[in-house]
């Protein structure tokens, strides 16, 4: 018999847990209709112009991919900034390949990535599996990134900080003022990447401007995903944006035709579907304030947010079984524990109608809890 030999460094590498889909919760629970609120999904469903450039490209699904993506590259470079061109973008199937890419261009065995201590899991993933290790540092009680303690924790191993905002699941910002203090202490062996996969739902005019540091040369690199505004999370497009030389290195991580012409295509129709873009923000703008109520009235605590979510604590009961509780009535949720906060669940802003199932649905599950008490 032949001995398997995998990478020593898998062996350690998490599994990431997916949101449940509703195929899956409909076939283990029997149930016919299912909410799904559990993955920070766009309820409006993809913009019509994507939907129509995709079907378009299905007839050239015999091909590889490259044009597009240097289209978008293009398209990209000055719709993020004016100064900003293709040679400032990398394109990956999704932010988690170039949040891939960046760990694999970067991490080194032994080296150090530091994060907070409830984010997305996987800064640790991807850190583990090139062979570095992951410092978490403890978020602050109000539930924002501690950015002094963050750079507290720097020692010579540490060369990847992974910083996102709006933060998952506590959909909380760094300020500009606070990034500013901070990136100024940041030594230039290590590289900042700001995870901005839902900045495009931020309100707050003090939310930081990541690609000013870019444009001051330093060792920064911003993420950001057509999954969350732009509603197109099957497709798999996700981008970095970096000075020239960090997104010429990142080119080295890439595997070719890493994203579909379909997908490309998708992504740049959406983009012009101005209409699309306006009411997605509009949407969770408005529903969030909905949860916020129907939170209020049941008397439970949540973090004021920035982005399609909603994280809620303090609950009155074990939160893991609130989550599945809620399952069961047909409602997918995210129990916070594998994201470092297993004392709360995380909701993704729906449709008026898909948020209301929802609370009609935590509401007997907290009366009946309570009633057993
Ligand atoms: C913080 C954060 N970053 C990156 C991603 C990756 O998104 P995608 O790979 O769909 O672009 C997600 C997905 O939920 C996320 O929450």
């Amino acid at each position: 018999m032949t001995q398997l030999q995998l990478n020593p460094h898998l062996l350690n590498v998490p599994l990431y847990i997916a949101g449940k889909s509703i195929e899956e919760v409909q076939e283990e629970l029997g149930l016919d209709e299912v909410v799904k609120l559990g993955s920070n999904e766009n309820p409006l469903g993809p913009s019509p112009l994507a939907v129509e450039a995709a079907r378009q490209m299905l007839s050239e699904a015999h091909r590889y991919p490259n044009y597009w993506e240097k289209v978008l590259r293009r398209k990209l470079g000055p719709a993020t900034d004016p100064d900003f061109t293709e040679h400032n973008i990398l394109i990956g199937n999704g932010g988690c390949d170039v949040l891939r890419m960046l760990t694999h261009a970067f991490m080194c065995e032994d080296g150090e990535t530091i994060t907070a201590s409830a984010t997305f899991p996987m800064f640790s993933i991807l850190t583990t599996m090139f062979g570095g290790c992951t410092v978490e540092v403890p978020i602050r009680s109000d539930y924002h990134l501690d950015l002094p303690a963050i750079q507290r924790a720097i020692t010579p191993a540490t060369r990847m900080i992974f910083l996102c905002t709006p933060n998952n699941p506590t959909g909380t910002i760094i300020t500009q003022c606070e990034a500013d203090e901070f990136i100024v202490n940041i030594p230039e062996h290590v590289v900042v990447v700001f995870d901005e996969s839902y900045g495009d739902f931020v309100a707050n005019p003090q939310h930081v401007n990541s690609l000013r540091y870019i444009k001051q040369g330093r060792n920064v690199v911003t993420v950001r995903s057509f999954s969350k505004k732009s509603g197109l999370a099957n497709l798999r497009v996700g981008y970095a944006i970096g000075r020239a030389e960090i997104i010429e290195g990142l080119h080295h991580a890439q595997i070719p035709f890493n994203t579909g012409s379909i997908s490309l295509v998708a992504a740049i129709a959406s983009l012009d579907d101005d209409d699309y873009q306006r009411r997605s923000v509009e949407l969770v703008q408005a529903q969030r304030a909905y949860l916020y109520a129907a939170f209020d009235d049941l008397d439970l605590t949540y973090v004021p947010s920035e982005a399609n979510f909603v994280l809620v604590t303090d609950l009155p009961m074990n939160a893991k079984t609130l989550a599945e509780a809620v399952l069961q009535k047909g409602v997918i949720i995210r129990w916070a524990g594998s994201m470092g906060l297993p004392d709360a669940f995380r909701v993704t802003v729906g449709t008026r109608e898909q948020n209301e199932q929802f609370v009609d649905v935590l509401r007997a599950v907290l009366e009946k809890a309570k009633a057993v008490a």
